[in-house]
């Protein structure tokens, strides 16, 4: 991000989208970048102050406009320019639908699921990129505020926005769908992530697929065929329903018990339309399958780690086939894309022979599963390690869904797992989990913080071994994974 022209909009203009008031000259023009952080405040562009934890933006309105922003969006007088709106987010979202309509031909493609949108996303954009000038948020830009900044990047060049939509409560996703109707929508899966906040998978599903009922009857909704929450969708849209499926099924509402290596669908549900086979993992995860779809079939080997981004490949490839790629062009796209987004599932392997996989960006009971699957994949008959911290926003079942991950841990893995470590209290119940698999031989240990975990990791590590480090992003396990990187050349 940074830099890229955007409508230029007068200050009056904005004033009259926002309803707001106006302290500075109205012609003077926005072109450049509406950001947050002052400190990406450039030529041209626009400064929306807001309340931080730490910091208030306003205090920082004449340093944005010092580093060159024309004028700052703002709830109170600022020492600079501004259009003065009761409510900034608000004001954003207003002046990102503006934007849209100012777009018509713009072609708007959005993703949600528990897990799995920034991944989905950024192979989404890889492959939208193909067509043409594509807009995507740049990591997880998915909310109130991230959304409406990524659309507002979009200028009279764009061709596809591809947006990521996340929810923390029912209206959410139908908040984000209003500012930038999409025309084209993937659901990925209904997990337990924010189980907490929502109260139950139900209400979770209620949620996500408001994006498929945003959707229009000539767009496309994208269903994951292998999750029955997201298949049950395909009524709550007008739009055509496309399906995808990796051939896995793996209803969250299970226990969390190793995944069965295949199961068909039942009989009424229609052969979904876009499926991969023969999935073969390499020695570091990494997916090989023939990618199925009405025009054809072609080969694809992903370059991202993890049995679990055949799903989110095979969602980018519906949608992309809905922006018009063509099917050679989605599975060399597939196969060339990177993953874009840091700390998820990068697998390193230091020059001792110890591999490290960094999923610390964050976790939930889905892809704490997901991560440990491929954590057996990758020690094959050698030894894993599993450096834990907690998975947040579970409510009430936190402790339980964290007994049930070490359960699944110590029964999928068995002895190959030789230790398992659990970081701060809230993650300790993993521990009650793993040694509830009587035969299991590994070490369950519970460490205060990531220091710790390193001082234990130090004194077992040997090569060959392989290490996940996996927590939700206020653990913030990333610097234990770059402290393991850095220990070998020490
Ligand atoms: N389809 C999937 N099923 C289970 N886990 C997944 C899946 N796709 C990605 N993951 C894992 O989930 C974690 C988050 O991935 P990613 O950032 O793509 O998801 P997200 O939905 O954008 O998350 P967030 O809610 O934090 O924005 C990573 O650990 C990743 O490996
Ligand atoms: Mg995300």
């Amino acid at each position: 991000m940074g830099g890229e022209p955007v409508i230029p909009l007068s200050l009056a203009q904005i004033a009259q989208i926002t309803g707001g008031q106006l302290t500075g000259p109205p012609q003077a023009l926005v072109t450049g970048e509406v950001v947050i952080d002052s400190r990406r405040a450039g030529p041209g562009g626009l400064f929306a102050a807001l309340p931080g934890e730490r910091s208030d933006g306003h205090d920082f309105a004449a340093a944005a406009v010092a580093a060159g922003a024309v004028a700052v969006l703002a709830t109170r007088p600022v020492a600079a320019p501004a259009v003065l709106v009761p409510d900034v987010p608000a004001a954003l979202a207003a002046l990102a639908a503006f934007v849209v309509d100012a777009l018509p031909a713009l072609r708007i493609a959005g993703i949600t699921g528990s897990s799995g949108k920034t991944s989905t996303k950024d192979l989404t954009a890889q492959l939208a990129e193909r067509l043409g000038p594509t807009v995507a948020p740049a990591g997880s830009y998915n909310n109130e505020l991230g959304h409406p900044l990524t659309v507002l990047r979009a200028d009279a060049a764009t061709q596809n926005l591809v947006l990521e939509l996340s929810a923390r409560g029912v209206g959410h996703i139908a908040y984000l769908c209003r500012i930038a109707p999409p025309r084209y929508g993937a659901v990925l899966n209904v997990g337990h992530a924010h189980e907490g906040e929502f109260g139950g998978l139900d209400q979770i599903a209620r949620a996500k697929g408001e994006l498929v009922e945003a959707l229009p009857a000539d767009g496309a909704a994208i269903l994951n065929a292998d999750d029955p929450r997201v298949l049950a969708m395909a009524s709550r849209t007008a739009a055509r329903v496309v399906t995808f499926s990796a051939g896995a099924p793996v209803p969250p509402s299970l226990p969390l018990s190793p995944s069965s290596p295949s199961s068909s669908l039942p009989s009424h549900v229609p052969q979904p339309t876009i499926m991969a086979s023969g999935i073969r993992l390499d020695d570091l995860g990494r997916a090989s399958f023939t990618l199925l779809t009405p025009e054809g079939s072609a080969p694809v080997t992903l370059r991202l780690h993890g049995a679990h981004n055949v799903p989110n490949a095979l969602a980018a490839a519906a949608l992309a086939r809905e922006l018009g790629l063509g099917l050679a062009d989605i599975a060399d796209g597939l196969s060339a894309a990177a993953a874009r987004s840091r700390w998820r599932m990068e697998v390193h392997r230091r020059a001792d022979g110890v591999t490290v996989i960094n999923d610390a960006y964050n976790a939930n009971p889905e892809s704490v599963r997901a991560a440990l699957e491929a954590l057996g994949h990758l020690a094959q008959d050698g030894r894993a390690f599993a450096v834990l911290g907690h998975m947040a926003e579970l409510g009430d079942t936190s402790p339980a869904r964290h007994a049930e991950a070490g359960e699944f841990a110590a029964g999928f893995l068995g002895p190959a797992l030789a230790g398992l470590i659990a970081v701060g209290p809230e993650a300790a119940p993993l521990l009650d989990g793993a040694r509830r698999v009587p035969s299991w031989p590994g070490e369950a240990l519970g460490v205060p913080d990531g220091p710790a975990a390193l001082a234990v990791l130090a004194d077992r590590l040997k090569p060959g071994d392989v290490v996940l480090v996996k927590a939700s992003r206020e653990v913030g396990l990333e610097g234990v994974a770059a402290e393991l990187l850095l220990e070998v050349d020490r």
